[in-house]
Order: C-alpha cells, then structure tokens, then sequence
C-alpha cells in the first residue's frame, strides 16, 4: 500500500467518484477503504466497521469466500481472457449459462445472453424486447414503461428509464418514448394515499390510462424492480406486480424484471419475481452473480422470447450485440463458485430470517426516535427514511444525514446514505449479532439528533 500521508493527499484530486459532485468530493474526501474481511471493512486508520452497505448490494457472501477467490485464481492461471463473438466460445461460459437457466427455470428462464454489470444488462434486455417486437413484425413496439421511482443504471436505455431527473437530466436528452408511472410508495406519492393496496391499485390504474392513450401496440415493455432498491427500498403491495403481469398480458407488452439487486436472495426468496409469484418474460441480473468479485452481468430471456428470435430467418434475428467481456472466463468461474456457495448456505433463507430480525429493531427504532418517518424493507434490504418533523415529512437537511452517518460509523457500522434514507443491504451470511450491532449503532446514532 502507498503511504498513507500520499493516499490522503491525492484522495478524490484525480477521480471522479460516481453519484458525487467532484467539487464536493474534493471539498470532503471519501472515506479510504483499504482493508476487507468476511463482513466487516477497515479504513485507512484503522477503525473497522461492519459492512452493512454489502459492497453495494453485492458482496452477498462476504470478503472472505475462499472459493470464489480460488476459482479466480485458478481460472486467471489457465486462462485469464477468452472473447465469446461469433465462432468462439469457452468452458466456465457454457458451464455458468447452464446453471443459470437451472438456477432460473421456476423464473421461467430460458436463455441466457451474459453482459458486464447491470447498466449493460439492462440495455440489453431493451434492445433484445425490440428486436423482438421486429422479428414479430411488430414494429411499432419500440416503448417502455418504468415506475417514477425505478432506478435501472446509467446507460443512456436504462437511465432514460430512470424516474428520478437525478440519473438524467445533466445528460438529457435520453432515449424517447419511455414514460413513467406512480410508484406505490405508501409514505409518499401523488395521491396521498396510505392504505397499501389502494395505492397499488391507483398506481395500476396509472398504468392502464398510460397504456391506453400511447396504444398498447406501440409499448414494447413495462420494466420494474421487484422490490425497488436505489430510491429508498420500496416494496409494493404483495398484489402489485401480479397486477403488472396481468395488464401486460392483456395488452401484449412484455414484462422486464430489473432483478440487478432482488436476485440471488436478498429479498428472502430466490428472486424477487419468485417473492411476488410472477414469471417475467425478460429478467436483468448482476451484482451478486459473482459475490461483487467479478464484474459481471446477465439478461435471462424466458422460452417464448428467445424461441421467436432463434427461428427468424432473415436478418432481424442476428444478435448485433455484445460486449469484450460477454461471458468471460474468469467471471463465469467466479459466478459458477459464488452459486454454489450461494446454494449451500441457503442465502435466501438467512435473508429472511436476518430481515425479519432487522425490520423488527428498525421499527422498535422508529418508536424511539421522531426523526425516523418511515422504515421500510423485506429480506435483507432496508431503509429508513428520516425528516425534519414527522407530520410535514419534509425530508432531513445534508448536514443531518452527515452527522448520523459519522456517528453511526465510529460506532463501527457503515451504512449507505442516500438523499435523506439510510439504506441497509448487509452481506447475506450475517448473524443474529450482526444484526443487533446495525440496530444498535443506529440507535446510537439518531440519539445525538
Ligand atoms: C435495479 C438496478 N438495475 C441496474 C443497476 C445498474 O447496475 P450497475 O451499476 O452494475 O451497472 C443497478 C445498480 O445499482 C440497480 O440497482
């Protein structure tokens, strides 16, 4: 490691930080993380916290998976680097792409086309629903629904897609004919509606009137997370993405399930479409594909989608798309040893019972503390919302977040701050302690307000 004195000067002078005004960054440097262990993280003096933030909803295993630190090491020896274009192939792909169609079979997932992360699965499954509408002779289909609150990366597809003008409007314009929905988000949103399945059925309603004045023969699809994630955890009504699926199917619009973060068990189930009992005609992983180790991304295609596409027989069917590290090696045997650890620690259900045991001290902190408007989650993704007051709602000021955070920190957990929400996505191998120690040092921390 490069002198520490070196690493503070030069800390945020030469890189742009992602989601950050670099005026900002400069101003109040990041924190340095040099040091990572099963599901804590050291900073450069020292002081260790426990990762609630789980990478970025990623490291769902931890930082101490020897396996799949192993099967890296292993595949860089043999092979560090194989294209999969036209003519070409290799082993740990083939070998990756046949457990995840196993993996998502009850998703019903038929094909797999692997991409980088999950901006580009995104944008792959928006270019592959309007290369089928083509192959359909549909053509008019080319457009996109999404919810307000939806976040689906920073490609100029998926940020278009993105509901909140944060993702877009410095890069505007985006791609046309996507338009927005309400999302049922029950502390907030244009009806001023609390009752969770009202809500949802207003946001359905939404959507039908959407439908109705574009033409349903002109959508190509209607994009959601299970559970939404980047804008604060929202989880929608049990009945809301059945909802979709139904008015999807009436209308003949394909149904994209953004499962960047849901997938792989964060939610308490296997996948968030599986959560919500829905099967979705187009599905986008990544981040825990390979545990946060590897940079690596899916677009899982169900049968009927992939079928129409592999019979085409002119042009239209030619899959004009692709990137250096679609399928490379060294990820595919990275995800390969993640599934497995996945598989054998049952993740899925440590999430649920660790979730359940968060959202019940999460809520025991809202009694306490009036600056806790909202506490929302399900598995192990959660957030609470704070505000000013409770009946204005009007959302806690910068400084306030920033004090909480720190003290939540050298309590010694890290959470994620974003807008006025704290959000907790912890590696999914986390115990009943680690549990305690997150509510713990939060509670600790919204005492000092
Ligand atoms: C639901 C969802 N979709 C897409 C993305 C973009 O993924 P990536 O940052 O790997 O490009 C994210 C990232 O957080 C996400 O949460």
């Amino acid at each position: 490691m490069k002198h520490e004195n070196f690493l503070k000067e030069n800390n945020a002078r030469h890189f742009w930080h992602p989601m950050a005004h670099p005026s900002e960054m400069l101003e109040n440097p990041p924190m340095i993380i040099s040091k990572a262990e099963n599901v804590e993280v050291q900073n450069i003096d020292g002081h260790v916290m426990l990762d609630a933030v789980g990478g970025l909803w990623n490291v769902n295993l931890g930082y101490s998976c020897e396996p799949i630190k192993n099967a890296i090491i292993e595949q860089i020896n043999l092979m560090p680097y194989c294209n999969t274009f036209r003519g070409i192939t290799n082993d740990k792909a083939i070998e990756l792409s046949y457990k995840l169609k196993e993996w998502f079979s009850s998703d019903g997932m038929e094909k797999v086309f692997f991409t980088q992360g999950g901006s580009d699965s995104i944008d792959t499954a928006m270019r592959l629903v309007r290369q089928y509408w083509k192959v359909r002779g549909k053509i008019d289909k080319i457009k996109f629904i999404a919810l307000s609150k939806g976040y689906h990366g920073t490609h100029y597809g998926g940020a278009s897609l993105c509901g909140d003008p944060r993702f877009r409007r410095n890069y505007e314009p985006g791609v046309p004919g996507i338009f927005h929905i309400p999302t049922p988000y029950t502390y907030r949103n244009p009806f001023d509606e609390e009752n969770p399945e009202k809500l949802s059925k207003k946001c359905i309603q939404s959507l039908e009137a959407l439908i109705a004045s574009q033409g349903s023969d002109t959508i190509a699809a209607f994009v959601m997370e299970p559970v939404i994630g980047s804008a604060g955890v929202i989880v929608p009504h049990e009945n809301f993405m059945k909802q979709v699926r139904n008015i999807c199917d009436k209308n003949d619009i394909l149904l994209i399930a953004d499962e960047v973060i849901c997938a792989f068990g964060r939610t308490g189930e296997w996948t968030g479409s599986r959560l919500w009992g829905v099967k979705p005609d187009v599905m986008t992983i990544a981040k825990a594909l390979t545990g946060g180790y590897f940079p690596m991304g899916a677009t899982l295609l169900s049968g009927e989608i992939s079928e129409a596409i592999e019979k085409n027989d002119n042009t239209l069917g030619l899959l004009g798309h692709g990137y250096t590290n679609s399928g490379n090696p060294v990820g595919a045997a990275a995800a390969l040893a993640a599934l497995e650890e996945t598989n054998k620690l049952n993740l899925a259900s440590n999430a649920k019972a660790r979730g359940a045991e968060l959202i019940l001290g999460l809520n025991k902190l809202k009694n306490k503390h009036e600056i806790i408007g909202d506490v929302r989650g399900k598995g192990l993704m959660a957030a609470v919302e704070i505000v000013e007051d409770p009946i204005s709602k009007k959302p806690a000021g910068k400084d306030t977040v920033a004090k909480i955070f720190q003290a939540i920190c050298d309590e010694g957990v890290l959470l994620r701050a974003s807008g006025n929400n704290f959000i907790i996505s912890p590696s999914l191998i986390i115990n009943k302690d680690h549990v305690n120690k997150i509510t713990t040092a939060m509670d600790k921390g919204f005492s000092i307000i």
